[in-house]
C-alpha cells in the first residue's frame, strides 16, 4: 500500500480550518457572480428563491459533503472515489466519484485565469494604467476585451500576452501554497488572507455606502436588491439561477468540501462546522456582495442601466463598470486596487481549493510524493489552460464554465446526495453527520436530506436538459464583434444605443447578423471586413469604405454596415473643444467561426473525465492484484 496512506496531514487549529474552508467558498462568486445574477433576475426576485435553495440545496449539501469528507479521510481517502469506495464497497463506486476530481479539475483552468485578470488590474489600477490623458484615451469596455484578446483591435493590447503572464504567476502562487501542504499552505493562507479580504471588503463598503448620490443614490441601490418582487417568483429561470448561485458560491458539488473535511479527526464536528462555512460566506456574500457593486452602479450610471449592465456578464460588473466607477471617483489608486485585491484574494483561497482534490488524489490514491503531485498537477494546470488563454476570443472559457460551473456542480450534487441519503441510507448518513456534533441540526433536514433535495436536483438537472435540447443551446453559433481601431487616439465617449428588438431597424439589423452567421457556418471559418467610417456631429456615421473578406463583403453591403454601425453603437460625442471636422475611423469587424474552438474545449474537459477514469481503474486494479497476491502467499 502506498506509504503516504497512513500519514496524511490534520487540520491544526479549528480557527485554521474554518477560515480555510471559509476561504474555499468565499470567492469570485461572493462578489462579482452573486451581484451580476441578483441584477440580471430582477433584484429583490431573487432573493427569496435564493434563501430558499439555500435552505434546501445548500446547506443539506454542505452537511453531506463535510460528513462523506470526515468519512473518507478516517478510511484514508482524499478525494470521492476513495469516499465513494469505502461508503458503499460496490465495484461502481469509486468510478461515480469520478466528477469529484474531474469536475474541479476543469474548474480550475478558467477560474485561475479570472484571478489573474483580478491581479492584473488589481496592478493596472495602481499604475492609473487605464487613466484617459490629453493623448490617450481608455475606453475600459475595449481596454479588457483586448486584454483578453476578445476585441478584433490592439489599441492597448496586442493580444492576451499579459493576461498570460499575470497567469503564470497566479498559478506559481497557488503552486507555492499547495505545495506547503495542508497546514503550512491551505491552513497558513486562510488566516492571512481571510481577515485582509473583511478588512478590505469593509473599507469598500464603507466607501460605496458614503457615496454622494450622483445619477442615482445608494438607497436605490440597496432598495432594488432588496424589495422582494413577488410578480418573478413563477419564472423558472430565475429559480435556476438561483439554485446555480448556491452551489457556485458554496464550494458545493465538486469535491472540494469533503478533500477539506478528510483532513478533520475521525470524532471532530462536522454539523457545526458545515454551518459556520455556509455562514461566513452567505455573511460575506449578502453583505459585502450586495453593498459594494451594485449600489456604486446605481449611483454612477443610474438605476436604469443597472440591470443592462448587469447582463453583460459578471466580469463586465467587475473589471468594467467597477474600474470606470472607480476611475470617475479619482479613486482607482486606492480603491481600486484595494477593489481588485479583495477580489484576487477571494479567488486565490477558492483556487488551492479546486486544486487540492487532484493534489490529494495524486498523493492518498496513485501514492506520489508531494514533489511528483505538484508537478504533475502544474503540467496539467498551466497546459489545460493553454486552450482557454488562447481560444477565450471564441468563447473557450464560458464553456468551460458551463460545464463545471453551472452543469458540472449540479450533477455531481445529484450523485452525491443520492448515495448518501439513498444507498449509504439516510439512516446512517444521519447517524455519521450527528457523530462528535457541537449542533444539534434540525431533524427536518434529516427529511430534506432524503426526500427534497435529490429530487430537487434531479428535477432541476431534467429541466435544464429539456431546456437545452429545445432550444438547442448546445451547438456553438458564430459571434460577431467589432471594434475601433485607433480608438486610443479619439477622444471622447461612444454611447451605446441598441435598437429596441421589435423595431423595424433591429429586424433588419437582426436579419443581417443571421445572414452572416450562415455565412460562416458554411465557410466554416472567420470571416472580418474594415469599414472606414466618417463621423460628422449631427449627421449619422456614413461608410465611405469597406473592404475585407469577399464572402463578407458580398453578403454584408456597405449600407448595411453603416445600418448596422450607426443604430448599434454609434453616439459619437466629442468633447468640448475637441475638432469639429468630420473624423474618420476605421471598425474592425470579425464573424468568428466558433464550432472547432469549442469541440477543442469539449474534448479537453472530456480528456481530464477519462485521465481520472482511467486513473481510477488502474490503481484499483493493482490493488486487488496486491490483495490477491498476497491472500495467495498467506494461504
Ligand atoms: N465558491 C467559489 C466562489 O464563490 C467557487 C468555487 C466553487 C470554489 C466550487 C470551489 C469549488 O467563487
Amino acid at each position: 500500500m502506498a506509504s503516504s496512506r497512513g500519514g496524511r496531514e490534520r487540520w491544526k487549529s479549528r480557527i485554521g480550518m474554518i477560515l480555510a474552508a471559509a476561504g474555499n467558498a468565499v470567492g469570485i462568486g461572493n462578489l462579482l457572480r452573486f451581484p451580476g445574477q441578483a441584477a440580471a433576475n430582477g433584484g429583490g426576485a431573487f432573493m427569496i428563491p435564493y434563501f430558499v435553495s439555500l435552505l434546501v440545496l445548500g446547506l443539506p449539501m454542505m452537511w453531506i459533503a463535510w460528513t462523506i469528507g470526515r468519512f473518507g479521510g478516517r478510511h484514508h481517502h482524499g478525494t470521492t472515489p476513495g469516499m465513494f469506495d469505502s461508503m458503499i464497497r460496490r465495484p461502481y463506486a469509486k468510478y461515480l466519484g469520478v466528477l469529484g476530481l474531474a469536475v474541479p479539475m476543469v474548474f480550475i483552468l478558467f477560474y485561475t485565469y479570472i484571478e489573474a485578470w483580478c491581479l492584473a488590474y488589481a496592478w493596472f489600477s495602481w499604475r492609473g494604467s487605464y487613466l484617459s490623458t490629453p493623448g490617450r484615451t481608455v475606453d475600459l469596455n475595449l481596454f479588457f476585451n483586448e486584454f483578453t484578446g476578445m476585441a478584433p483591435t490592439h489599441n492597448y493590447f496586442a493580444g492576451p500576452e499579459l493576461a498570460a503572464l499575470f497567469f503564470l504567476i497566479t498559478v506559481f502562487a497557488n503552486m507555492f501554497v499547495l505545495y506547503r501542504g495542508v497546514n503550512r499552505g491551505l491552513e497558513w493562507v486562510g488566516k492571512i488572507a481571510m481577515p485582509l479580504l473583511f478588512l478590505f471588503g469593509l473599507v469598500l463598503a464603507f466607501k460605496v455606502l458614503t457615496l454622494p448620490a450622483m445619477k442615482g443614490s445608494v438607497a436605490e441601490g440597496l432598495n432594488f436588491l432588496y424589495n422582494p418582487d413577488f410578480s418573478l417568483l413563477l419564472t423558472p429561470t430565475v429559480w435556476l439561477a438561483a439554485a446555480g448561485q448556491i452551489f457556485f458560491t458554496l464550494s458545493i458539488g465538486m469535491g472540494t468540501m469533503e478533500t477539506y473535511a478528510s483532513y478533520l479527526r475521525p470524532d471532530d464536528d462536522v454539523a457545526l462546522n458545515g454551518l459556520t462555512t455556509a455562514s461566513l460566506n452567505e455573511f460575506i456574500e449578502v453583505i459585502f456582495g450586495s453593498a459594494i457593486a451594485i449600489p456604486a452602479a446605481v449611483v454612477f450610471f443610474g438605476l436604469a442601466a443597472v440591470p443592462e449592465i448587469a447582463a453583460s456578464g459578471s466580469f463586465n460588473i467587475g473589471m468594467v463598470s467597477m474600474a470606470e466607477i472607480m476611475r470617475g471617483l479619482g479613486a482607482e489608486h486606492w480603491f481600486g486596487t484595494i477593489w481588485f485585491l479583495l477580489l484576487f484574494l477571494a479567488a486565490f483561497t477558492s483556487s488551492v481549493a479546486v486544486a487540492q482534490p487532484a493534489l490529494a488524489f495524486l498523493e492518498d490514491e496513485a501514492g506520489l510524493s508531494r514533489q511528483s503531485a505538484s508537478g504533475v498537477l502544474l503540467i496539467f494546470w498551466v497546459l489545460g489552460t493553454l486552450p482557454v488563454i488562447l481560444l477565450f476570443r471564441y468563447g473557450a472559457l464560458a464553456e468551460l464554465d458551463f460545464w463545471s460551473g453551472t452543469l458540472g456542480l449540479v450533477f455531481f450534487a445529484a450523485i452525491e446526495s443520492i448515495l448518501f441519503a439513498w444507498v449509504f441510507g439516510i439512516e446512517r448518513g444521519w447517524k455519521e453527520l450527528m457523530h462528535g456534533a457541537q449542533l444539534r441540526v434540525p431533524r427536518v433536514f434529516r427529511f430534506v436530506m432524503k426526500w427534497v433535495t435529490p429530487f430537487v436536483l434531479v428535477a432541476v438537472l431534467g429541466f435544464w436538459f429539456l431546456d437545452a435540447i429545445m432550444t438547442n443551446s448546445l451547438a456553438p453559433t458564430p459571434t460577431l464583434h467589432w471594434g475601433v481601431e485607433g480608438r486610443a487616439a479619439l477622444p471622447g465617449d461612444f454611447a451605446h444605443l441598441r435598437p429596441a428588438e421589435d423595431s423595424p431597424a433591429g429586424e433588419r439589423l437582426a436579419t443581417l447578423e443571421e445572414t452572416v452567421r450562415r455565412a460562416v457556418s458554411a465557410e466554416r471559418r472567420d470571416l472580418a471586413g474594415w469599414a472606414v467610417i466618417e463621423l460628422a456631429p449631427g449627421a449619422s456615421p456614413k461608410v465611405v469604405e469597406w473592404t475585407g473578406d469577399p464572402t463578407l463583403i458580398e453578403i454584408a453591403p456597405a449600407a448595411w454596415v453603416e445600418e448596422w454601425v450607426g443604430l448599434q453603437s454609434f453616439d459619437y460625442t466629442p468633447p468640448p473643444g475637441a475638432p469639429v471636422a468630420p473624423l474618420r475611423v476605421t471598425v474592425a469587424f470579425e464573424a468568428r467561426y466558433r464550432a472547432l474552438a469549442i469541440w477543442i474545449t469539449r474534448w479537453v474537459a472530456l480528456g481530464y473525465v477519462a485521465i481520472f477514469t482511467i486513473l481510477i481503474h488502474s490503481i484499483w486494479s493493482e490493488r486487488r492484484r496486491l490483495r490477491e497476491e498476497s491472500g495467495r502467499e498467506s494461504a
